[in-house]
């Protein structure tokens, strides 16, 4: 299975972020501890982290066409990144949201996520272990439909 594994803006900072919310793991730390899961889980992971939202755009139209799967943490643009939202739609791909924090029972702008009526499921609050978990639960829905 290949997944693309992207993070948006300020995701590059993880480390030096409010740890109460996005615990101290840096991203490069995620993205080793998403790549040994990948192995267990026969997923191969491409990482891309932009803060821009146009260059997370047009890494998703370049690669979506010989991708399984997304998982995203699309950081600030979660609460008002149409193009993102659209760029998603013509991937066709299932995805996964992921947020670090929880998204919910913080700031009344930050419960609106305008990507989660696409995603299979929104993993948000348990830090590093949302996209873990969010990986897992986009590997078994993709083996789920692949033909035995
Ligand atoms: C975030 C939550 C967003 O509201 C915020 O803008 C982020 C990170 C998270 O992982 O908790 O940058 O997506």
């Amino acid at each position: 299975m290949k997944i693309l594994a992207i993070n948006g803006p300020n995701l590059n900072m993880l480390g030096r972020r409010d740890a109460a919310h996005y615990g101290s793991d840096t991203l490069a730390a995620i993205e080793q501890k998403l790549t040994e899961k990948g192995k267990a889980l026969d997923c191969q992971l491409t990482f891309f982290q932009s803060n821009h939202e146009g260059d997370i755009i047009d890494f998703i139209q370049e690669k979506a066409g010989g991708a399984d799967g997304i998982l995203i943490n699309p950081g600030a643009l979660t609460h008002y990144g149409y193009s993102l939202h659209d760029a998603l739609v013509d991937a066709g791909l299932p995805i996964i949201e992921v947020h670090l924090s929880d998204i919910n029972t913080r700031e009344e702008w930050r419960k609106i996520s305008v990507i989660s009526d696409l995603a299979i499921k929104q993993v948000s609050g348990l830090k590093t272990e949302s996209y873990l978990a969010g990986l897992e639960a986009l590997a078994e829905y993709i083996r789920s439909r692949k033909p035995k």
